[in-house]
């Protein structure tokens, strides 16, 4: 057979398959969430979560050394306060969880990279992501608490803050707090293009953030949409957002190809809680390989454009990368 063009020939071999991959891995992209429970002393397992715990404020620094061991260099910080009101308060309380568990973190780990979740749902009484004005959540007067909080967890010594509430303006707000205070060096990773989606479902049990009353549809966005995600994106890198956000991931590749090329700023992606409870479950039940299919779900996320990626699986992945398994 006379074939010019045989692809396989560079399939042949495992080295010369390793030297043309066209993407490449490193822990250093990885992030890990870790849920902070201030009511909680020791660590409990999460039911949604298989795998994944919460943590009391004497046990987030265990949370932290896992990391370090495994090789991943950062964390994503989110609160379960022990008291939430209609405005969600202890979000910005100096003494509130995220505050004490970022210093307790920063001064035993203090190159550990250190990132918080901004957003009101955890601690407001309603479990919307902001105040509400009758049954919506009012944009304007929420932007106000969202750059307090921010700003409480720069003071706190945060290393970067990440809004994921999705109201407008909240990243020119939260840029103008922490400037006014001397924190220009503070980055913002915006959950840019964060969908109203069902894969939240088991995050939702784990941070008691459920709405109690309608859904999040009139702030995150629909799911149908893929040029309002540029909008989204646009916006937010004008506003001055360092590090722009995909979320979820899986179901969403291609919104992270399509931000990724037409930005100019590192591109993130929340492999979210659904995606991670699907792989565990299927795995759990014999269908799947859970190692294999791990990796091959975070491959194909920076394979889409993605340079940073949030993921309940970011120890074992970074196990998978040092082994050679993947990257
Ligand atoms: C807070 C927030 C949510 C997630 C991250 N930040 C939940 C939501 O918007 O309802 C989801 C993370 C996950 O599912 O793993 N607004």
């Amino acid at each position: 057979m006379e074939l010019v063009y045989r692809p396989r020939r560079l399939r042949s071999g495992e080295t010369i398959r390793r030297m043309c991959r066209e993407t490449r891995l490193s822990a250093d992209s990885l992030i890990y969430p870790i849920f902070v429970d201030e009511t909680l002393s020791g660590r409990r397992p999460i039911d949604s979560l298989p795998g994944q715990y919460h943590y009391g404020l004497d046990t987030v620094c265990e949370a932290v050394r896992e990391c370090v061991d495994a090789g991943v260099k950062s964390c994503i910080l989110f609160g379960i306060p022990a008291k939430k009101d209609a405005l969600g308060s202890s979000a910005w309380d100096p003494e509130g969880v995220i505050q004490k568990a970022i210093r307790a973190i920063k001064s035993a780990y203090p190159e550990f990279y250190v990132v918080t979740d901004v957003c009101m749902c955890e601690y407001t009484d309603h479990g919307h992501c902001g105040a509400l004005c009758g049954e919506q959540v009012d944009n304007d007067e929420t932007l106000e608490l969202l750059a307090k909080t921010a700003l409480s967890h720069a003071r706190a010594g945060a290393d970067m803050v990440a809004p994921s509430d999705m109201m407008d303006g909240r990243v020119a707000a939260i840029r103008a707090a922490l400037d006014a205070d001397g924190f220009t060096n503070v980055p913002i990773m915006a959950y840019s293009a964060k969908y109203a989606s069902a894969f939240y479902g088991p995050f939702r049990d784990a941070a008691g953030s459920a709405p109690s009353f309608g859904d999040r549809r009139g702030y995150q966005m629909d799911p149908h949409n893929r040029r309002e995600a540029k909008k989204e994106c646009a916006l937010d890198v004008r506003e001055g957002a360092d590090v722009i956000m995909v979320k979820p991931a899986l179901s969403y590749l291609d919104i992270i190809r399509e931000c990724a090329d037409a930005f100019d700023v590192p591109m993130a992606a929340y492999s979210v809680s659904g995606e991670y409870a699907m792989i565990k479950a299927a795995a759990q039940v014999g269908l799947i390989d859970e190692h294999r299919v791990m990796c091959e779900s975070a491959l194909s996320i920076f394979r889409a454009g993605a340079s940073i990626l949030i993921t309940y699986y970011a120890k074992e992945l970074a196990k998978a990368i040092r082994e050679g398994e993947i990257g």
